[in-house]
């Protein structure tokens, strides 16, 4: 099968490289040709653990390669994938921006050949799918193709296991003649009997946005009900697996914090509003879910308050991690993000580290000043903050850390830590829906 990827972002560049390796022809195409250069030279520009080799080792089989041009990879491709950035629009106005879309779909439709199936797999509000296609009508009235729609689910930092090992695949398909070339496609998932959900176009879109709007619902519950255990004393770990091992309900995602960020969740429970909007359906619950989130970071950045004695002016903050999330270097919506200027604009001096994300967190928070370790950030310090829980800072050498720190104040925002324990090694310690 040869198949041709627009877009070298998180989705196409992993489903790509994914591609390849399921034995696939794969040419993936971006107009950022500085991007594409470095891709060349095998130079992955994210952090993604095992991307990097999966693309060596298939670039040098030749299944995969990269490049700027369309030509001749999309008159060429059996399947196309459009997987191009939707971001939140500039407006603010929780609307998808989907004129990269709409440039793929004006790129492909003169190029088109035999009959070519051209896939969806950017999160696209419901409707897009039908819109490509009448874009690729309108440039091509000739061009025989059908468009599908084929969300992807896979995470940051656990990508290539998410895509080798889905716990579903969606085909929104309006053919059989789709439906068989994306199946043959996805044949080595048959193996491991992976489920598919072969539905309608809308269907598949509109599943993309449910998922990712229930999953911000587990979390923001979670959340709430930390809130309540830290005021009735009670502990959400063990409300937690307790709800969770109700099968109804799953163990996943109910870890409470300092409130859902990344890429996805912010932005397209704000899309799913949107949409509802437009069709006059109210979605109440998903309103809440993005109230109850950003209160959770505002009600983060109480608690350090409070754990320094009710004002942090002229304190020395440590902060543990930036990042949205273990794993990437991204800092889309990190809580991080407001939880720190909160407290600078407060005349907090703030010292972070981050094992990956130091670089694009130095962009957007310049007043930080960034320690080349955990210890570092920690030195005179009269409050640690744990924001993300990167595997390093689950094994700190927490005597070292309270003899570094000015005051002996650890605020952990991902419940690393167990409190009997941090008040043992004497630690004035705070978590989230714990008794600290
Ligand atoms: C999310 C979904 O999990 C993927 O299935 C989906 O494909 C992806 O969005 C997308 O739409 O592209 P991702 O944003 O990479 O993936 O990261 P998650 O691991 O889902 O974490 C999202 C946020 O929720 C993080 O800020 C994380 O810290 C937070 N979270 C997660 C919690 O606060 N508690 C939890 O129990 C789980």
């Amino acid at each position: 099968m040869k198949i041709a990827v627009i877009g070298t972002g998180y989705v196409g560049l992993v489903s790509g490289t994914c591609f390849a390796e399921f034995g696939h022809q794969v040419a993936c195409i971006d107009i950022d040709t500085q991007k594409i250069q470095r891709l060349r030279e095998g130079l992955v520009p994210i952090y993604e653990p095992g991307l990097q080799p999966m693309v060596e080792k298939n670039c040098a089989a030749g299944r995969l390669s990269f490049s700027s041009d369309f030509d001749p990879f999309v008159g060429e491709a059996d399947v196309i994938f459009i997987a191009v950035g939707t971001p939140a629009s500039r407006r603010g106005d929780g609307y998808a921006d989907l004129s990269y879309v709409f440039d793929a779909a004006r790129a492909i439709a003169p190029r088109l050949r035999d009959y070519t199936v051209v896939v969806n797999k950017s999160t696209v509000p419901v409707g897009t799918a039908r819109q490509v296609a009448r874009i690729i009508a309108q440039e091509n009235p000739h061009a025989h193709f059908d468009v599908a729609s084929n969300p992807e689910f896979l995470r940051e930092g656990a990508a290539i296991a998410d895509f080798m090992r889905p716990d579903r695949v969606v085909l929104g398909v309006e053919s059989p003649q789709a439906e068989e070339r994306l199946r043959a496609i996805y044949r080595p998932l048959y193996l491991i009997e992976t489920p598919f959900v072969v539905t309608t176009i809308e269907t598949a879109e509109l599943i993309k946005y449910a998922s990712n709007a229930f999953l911000a619902t587990k979390i923001s519950f979670i959340n709430e009900m930390a809130n309540l255990c830290e005021e009735v004393g009670a502990d959400v770990h063990a409300v937690a697996k307790g709800m969770g091992l109700d099968g109804r309900i799953g163990r996943k995602f109910l870890h409470p914090g300092p409130g859902y960020g990344g890429s996805c969740f912010p932005k397209d429970t704000l899309a799913l509003l949107r949409i509802a909007q437009e069709h006059g359906v109210a979605c109440r619950i998903v309103e809440a879910v993005v109230e109850v989130n950003a209160a959770q970071k505002a009600r983060m950045v109480r608690k350090i308050r409070a754990a320094l004695g009710g004002t942090e002016a002229g304190k020395i903050i440590a902060v543990l991690g930036l990042a949205f999330k273990p794993e990437t270097d991204d800092m889309r919506e990190a809580p991080a993000l407001t939880i720190i200027p909160a407290l600078t604009e407060h005349g907090a001096i703030v010292r972070a580290h981050d094992p990956q994300a130091m670089k694009e967190a130095a962009k957007l928070l310049p007043e930080v000043q960034y320690c080349s370790s955990p210890y570092e950030a920690c030195e005179g310090a009269h409050c640690v903050v744990l924001v993300t829980e990167w595997n390093e800072y689950r094994a700190l050498d927490l005597p070292r850390i309270k003899s570094l720190l000015a005051e002996p104040v650890f605020v952990d925002l991902r419940n690393v830590y167990e409190p009997h324990q941090m008040k043992a090694l004497g630690f004035r310690y705070e978590c989230v829906g714990r008794k600290g």
